[in-house]
């Protein structure tokens, strides 16, 4: 799976797409930040991909410090934007207990792994992180307008409207699928089975996706109109 993540869909996407790559942003630094309550501290990024949004991160003052990235292409691409990247699976890094400030999971890679294998991760991620920690999960979720469209055009091979729509706010069609589609509520599940009591939610690209890259769009609480949702678990 993961050597075919190639760096060029992210780069040709997010420099395609700025707006949206500056709305996903902001839901990101809410999150992260618990809509600026806290400072980050020590950070780790699971599944950073390229490292684009941890250099935005980085030029925004927030310090990542470290990646975990399992597709060569992609940790290659963060390493060369000065990160200090581990090319491994989440599931397969070891971290000391309550030795995290913040973790971050932005763009699903949590959708690309088991639910076993993801009820042992959360509950691996409460014991790392220090008390006041905090893990953001930031998903497309399966029932959003761009969730519906993307597994739609996973049935619809041909050229359709729904793939000309999806063009206008969705990565190239040679991407890798996200593996799992499961709801926000279905994620809090497993973060409270992992120990988590305390979550917040956080949605962004609530508008059509004919119209989400016209104009940055702000970040509001909730989980149930956007295309992009975070879902926080403060320890
Ligand atoms: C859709 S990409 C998102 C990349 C980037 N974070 C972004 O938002 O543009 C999903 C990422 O999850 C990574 N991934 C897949 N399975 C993973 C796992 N088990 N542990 C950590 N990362 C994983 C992939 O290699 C890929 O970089």
């Amino acid at each position: 799976m993961t050597d075919a993540f190639r760096h060029e869909y992210f780069d040709d996407f997010e420099r395609d797409h700025p707006n949206i790559f500056a709305s996903k942003l902001k839901l990101l630094e809410t999150a992260i930040t618990l809509d600026g309550a806290r400072e980050t501290g020590y950070t780790v990024s699971v599944g950073a991909g390229t490292g684009s949004y941890e250099a935005a991160l980085r030029a925004d003052g927030f310090e990542v410090d470290r990646i975990i990235e399992p597709s060569a292409n992609l940790a290659a691409e963060a390493r060369a934007r000065g990160f200090d990247v581990t090319e491994a699976f989440a599931q397969d890094v070891p971290f000391e207990d309550s030795s995290i400030d913040t973790m971050f999971y932005n763009g699903s890679a949590f959708g690309f792994i088991d639910e076993a294998t993801l009820c042992d991760l959360f509950s691996a991620h409460y014991r790392q992180l220090k008390p006041g920690g905090v893990l953001a999960l930031l998903d497309v979720p399966p029932a959003s307008a761009l969730g519906l469209a993307v597994q739609a055009s996973f049935l619809i091979t041909q050229e359709s409207y729904i793939s000309e729509v999806l063009r206008s706010s969705w990565y190239s069609a040679d991407t890798p699928h996200k593996e799992y589609w499961r709801t926000t509520d279905e994620y809090r599940a497993l973060l409270e089975s992992g120990g988590f009591t305390r979550l917040l939610t956080w949605q962004t690209l609530r508008r059509h996706l004919i119209y989400q890259n016209e104009s940055v769009e702000p970040v509001v609480q909730g989980y149930q109109e956007g295309s992009y949702v975070a879902l926080v678990a403060v320890k």
